[in-house]
């Protein structure tokens, strides 16, 4: 879950290298901030600065000890798994003899052994993190091969786990060498000069054409050439791709945080998800689809894993799949999939829903899958990330890039692209004719601007969230789509504004939540549209229920449903829309609602504490 950068340019020693690392922390940084150092190769030999905290407690040590010119570097941000988030726990970790540097993504599950065995031999370790024992090693077998390449090669097929490392030498001024398995790094290739990154965005002010690593790789930058080879020494060729997005897209752009922003690219996110998806004649299509039609005309039951936000995204799913193409549709948390003993056959479809694509949970779910024989479909917004590429299909949602660790418009753009293939589907399988597919399309299409509506008319939702900032516990009840709605708002007041929050189906309420409303007790109720009066009048039951109580009712209520008026203390207006886009609308007030209530705290919505963007570790 850390974020890494590597950078090697011209040979005169400038302050670039530093520049760059720093700048692709910044953009990094949302992948963990529990720490951020940074290691330069200069003439004097290695140069290195770490601290614990947010990246500007090292911007800030550099401004008061700067150092020198240099011709490489690396960077990490860190997320602790092994050791505290301390100063000697922040990579980089340097070898005994001060000439290597390594920095680490992942986790070294057989560091214990290496670490014994190293300090058998009188190896001094200055930290209690798993990394250390890789930077040792590979300063070793550097000493005995004089090869970085070689000696990366080689401590790789030592390691069990995960990792993306990175390592420069002293001895090596316009090298950088990288290695992965389980955790991501991709190469920019520049003019002159070549970058190394978690993801993309560690070097898109500089490059738009990127490199795509495999697994057990180790990858060779210097300022001319890229090199690739697998862990048996054999060289391979890597694909090699232009990223669609520019700098600006992941950047503020005039807004206070990066959640508000990527809540107000929703329309977008939405948009670009369903464009260029029908032919000539109409008929949709998929992106990367490696599975022949007839084995998905025989699928039997889809499976969708996913975790957190985007399983959600999967629970909506559910209701629109199964309705339109009449194929059973399970929701699977998917480190809970792995681990039991799940049904699946060659008729399965499992369909992992991921933003980043490297989340580790669903990855080890679509390894699983795939071992049982199902076809795996990808929904993943990061172009080329492991799990896309693992997947035999990939439906790409193009939220752009999510940098606010907690998911706002990848969430949009997720179920957007699950009613894709569930429209895809039910064309395939001819449970729906051009004609109804294209109507559907319609709604979809009309949900941009209906999403801008909502933005457009936000004040009194921020109102009232600046109202609420001391309140200690606030409840979500939704029935149908409504429901994985209710679970995400409380998703959202729980990560953003550390509020106790629980989402429940409103039907449930009686069996058992009845019994936590209070007098006063904040409860959030999702409403379905009241063209569907046997949902609605349930739900409309259930607000008059909790309010007999003594809670305070905060209702998300189509515009022109009069009927919860009389029991609503507060309305949140959505503009009107069919059921199963709802939704798209009904989720928006509570993600403006937790991010606004969150700041008036004076809380980091884009880092909230704890978390991390992508959960590259199980
Ligand atoms: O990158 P992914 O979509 O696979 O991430 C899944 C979850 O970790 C993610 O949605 C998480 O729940 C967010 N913090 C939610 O805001």
């Amino acid at each position: 879950m850390c974020g890494i950068v590597g950078y090697v340019g011209p040979a005169e020693p400038s302050t670039r290298p530093l520049d760059v690392v720093l700048e692709g922390l910044a953009r990094l940084e949302y992948r963990g901030y529990d720490s951020a150092g940074v290691a330069l190769v200069t003439e004097g030999g290695l140069a290195w600065a770490k601290r614990s905290g947010k990246l500007t407690n090292l911007t800030t040590a550099l401004a008061e000890h700067p150092l020198p010119p240099a011709t490489a570097g690396i960077g990490h941000t860190r997320w602790a798994t092994h050791g505290g988030p301390t100063d000697a726990n922040a990579h980089p970790h340097v070898s005994a003899d001060g000439k290597l540097a390594l920095i680490h993504n992942g986790i070294i599950e057989n560091f214990r052994e290496l670490r014994q065995e190293l300090e058998a031999d009188g190896v001094p370790f200055a930290s209690e993190t798993d990394t250390e024992v890789a930077a040792h090693l590979v300063a070793r077998a550097f000493d005995q091969t004089g090869d970085l390449t070689e000696a990366m090669r080689q401590v790789a097929t030592r390691l069990d786990g995960a990792f993306t490392l990175l390592a420069v030498h002293a001895s090596l001024p316009q090298t950088v060498v990288g290695a992965r398995r389980n955790s991501p790094l991709v190469v920019g290739r520049g003019d002159g000069e070549n970058f190394m990154g978690s993801d993309v965005s560690a070097f898109i002010s500089h490059t738009r054409h990127a490199l795509e690593l495999g697994q057990d790789q180790i990858v060779t930058i210097t300022p001319d050439s890229i090199e690739v080879i697998d862990t048996e020494g054999n060289t391979v060729t890597p694909r090699e791709y232009d990223v669609d997005w520019d700098a600006s897209t992941a950047v503020k752009g005039g807004f206070a945080t990066f959640m508000d922003k990527e809540i107000h690219d929703q329309p977008k996110a939405v948009a670009d998800t369903l464009l260029g998806r029908t032919d000539d004649r109409g008929f949709l299509q998929l992106d990367e689809l490696r599975i022949e039609e007839s084995v998905l005309r025989s699928v039997d039951k889809i499976i969708v894993v996913a975790c957190g936000t985007a399983a959600y995204a999967g629970h909506v799913a559910k209701y629109a799949i199964e309705h339109w193409c009449r194929i059973p549709v399970e929701v699977e948390l998917a480190h809970e999939f792995r681990y039991r003993d799940a049904v699946v056959s060659e008729k399965t479809l499992v369909v992992a829903i991921t933003q980043s694509g490297e989340t580790m949970d669903t990855l080890q779910a679509v390894r699983h899958a795939r071992e049982q024989g199902s076809k795996v479909l990808a929904i993943v917004n990061t172009y080329g990330s492991t799990i896309a590429r693992e997947s035999d299909a990939v439906l790409y949602t193009h939220a752009g890039p999510e940098v606010a660790v907690a998911s706002t418009k990848a969430f949009l753009a997720q179920i957007t692209a699950c009613y894709l293939l569930g429209l895809y589907l039910a064309q395939l399988r001819g449970n729906k004719y051009v004609d109804e597919i294209a109507g559907y399309l319609d709604e979809l299409g009309a949900i941009p601007e209906k999403v801008q509506r909502i933005l457009d008319n936000a004040d009194h939702i921020r109102e009232v969230a600046r109202e609420m900032q001391d309140t200690t516990s606030v409840l979500f009840l939704g029935r149908h789509v409504g429901y994985p709605v209710a679970m995400e708002g409380a998703l959202k007041l729980k990560e953003l504004a550390y509020i106790h929050a629980e989402g429940f189906a409103a039907g449930e309420l009686k069996h058992g939540p009845i019994a936590l409303i209070a007098e006063g007790q904040p409860v959030f109720i999702v409403t379905p549209t009241p063209r569907r009066p046997e949902l609605h009048q349930k739900v409309v039951s259930n607000i008059q229920e909790v309010r007999a109580r003594g809670a305070r009712t905060l209702v998300i209520a189509e515009e022109g449903d009069h009927d919860v008026e009389p029991y609503a203390d507060i309305i949140f207006r959505i503009p009107q829309a069919p059921t199963l886009m709802l939704p798209l609308l009904m989720v928006v007030p509570l993600q403006i609602f937790a991010c606004e209530l969150a700041s008036a705290k004076g809380l980091d919505v884009d880092q909230p504490r704890n978390l991390a963007k992508s959960v590259t570790v199980e």
